[in-house]
């Protein structure tokens, strides 16, 4: 259990994930927080993050900064992502490990699970076959620095963890018209629709496939939730268990903007894995599960949305 005068790095702490770790971690009487921006401290350079942990000596760590991006983005820089990710991690749970951090967790992603895992995904089938060919660089990564907890567990005695989330969405969000997430992207195009007047929003695929989406500040009561009470090498998944299918999250998206023209699918443009779903046993047994609906979130995340123009224009 974290003591409440605990020395906590946030690691990617302008990001939405670290962003939400922060605010949960103050609601819960947590004040000690050391940050860095990504200008302050880059954390591919191995040599300032050494003397990052040097001066500030934390005691448990939270690393949620990574080169994040969409599909697009991963099949257009795969060597960037794998070496940017992979080496940011190493860095920052190493150097956790050789200044004697009590704890660490590590974010992951459900990308890390192979493309066919039998559905919804236990996080025993990690490894069991071939991933997601258009984000492997970035899963390849994560499933290292996963394991090197691991490792580093095994090895030496460690106490260190990880998550891995589904689909999150929520305050400062990336909505980036092309390198985007579906969510914050369906935000986006039908607050622009709503604006300008359209008739109709046409949408890639049939609006079949299934998915399943965590408001981020959950995801950041999971995260403080595991430091406090789990221990093991095995990842936990962070999720709510349920799944909708993207028609269905359109619509609810369109009634939460006011949005009251057509909604059109594109068949011919791809619809992705038919189903994305997280066994969430885990978390549930630990004690723990989700508490914003969807519906509830998206109205929070347009709220964001509306007044964090900054970040909405990323
Ligand atoms: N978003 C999702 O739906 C989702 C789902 C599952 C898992 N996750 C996981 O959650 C974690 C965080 O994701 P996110 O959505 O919060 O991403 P995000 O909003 O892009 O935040 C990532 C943060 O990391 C920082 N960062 C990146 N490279 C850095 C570097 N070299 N040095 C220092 N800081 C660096 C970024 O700073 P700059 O912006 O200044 O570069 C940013 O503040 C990731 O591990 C991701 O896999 C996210």
């Amino acid at each position: 259990m974290m003591e409440k005068d605990a020395k906590i790095y946030v690691a990617g702490h302008r990001g939405m994930v670290g962003s939400a770790i922060v605010r949960e971690l103050n609601r819960q009487g947590y004040h000690n927080i050391v940050t860095r921006t990504h200008k302050e401290l880059d954390l591919i350079d191995q040599r300032a993050v050494e003397a990052f942990f040097e001066e500030e000596k934390p005691e448990y760590v939270f690393l949620a900064a990574a080169k994040v991006g969409g599909i697009g983005a991963n099949s257009d820089a795969p060597a960037d992502f794998m070496y940017d990710n992979m080496v940011l991690e190493m860095n920052v749970i190493h150097s956790a490990w050789k200044h004697g951090v009590k704890k660490l967790e590590f974010l992951g992603s459900s990308c890390i699970y192979p493309r066919l895992a039998p559905q919804p995904m236990k996080e025993d089938c990690l490894l069991t076959s071939e991933l997601e060919k258009t984000n492997e660089a970035y899963a390849l990564a994560k499933i290292s620095g996963l394991k090197y907890c691991e490792y580093l567990n095994r090895q030496y005695g460690t106490d260190y963890i990880s998550v891995m989330p589904t689909n999150l969405y929520g305050p400062n969000d990336n909505y980036h018209p092309e390198h985007s997430h579906v969510l914050p992207a369906l935000i986006r195009r039908f607050h622009e629709a709503k604006e300008n007047g359209l008739p109709y929003v046409t949408c890639w695929g049939d609006g079949s496939p299934l998915r399943e989406f965590l408001y981020v500040d959950d995801l950041a009561n999971l995260c403080v939730f595991l430091m406090n009470h789990y221990s093991g090498n095995e990842t936990v998944n962070g999720g709510t268990g349920k799944e909708l299918s993207i028609k269905e999250l359109t619509g609810l998206v369109a009634k939460v903007i006011g949005y009251e023209g057509e909604i059109r699918w594109d068949p011919s443009k791809p619809n992705g894995t038919p189903r994305k779903l997280l066994d969430v046993s885990k978390a549930a047994k630990l004690g723990w599960t989700y508490r914003t609906e969807l519906e509830d979130g998206i109205r929070l995340a347009y709220e964001d949305f509306l007044h964090n123009p900054v970040r909405a224009e990323r």
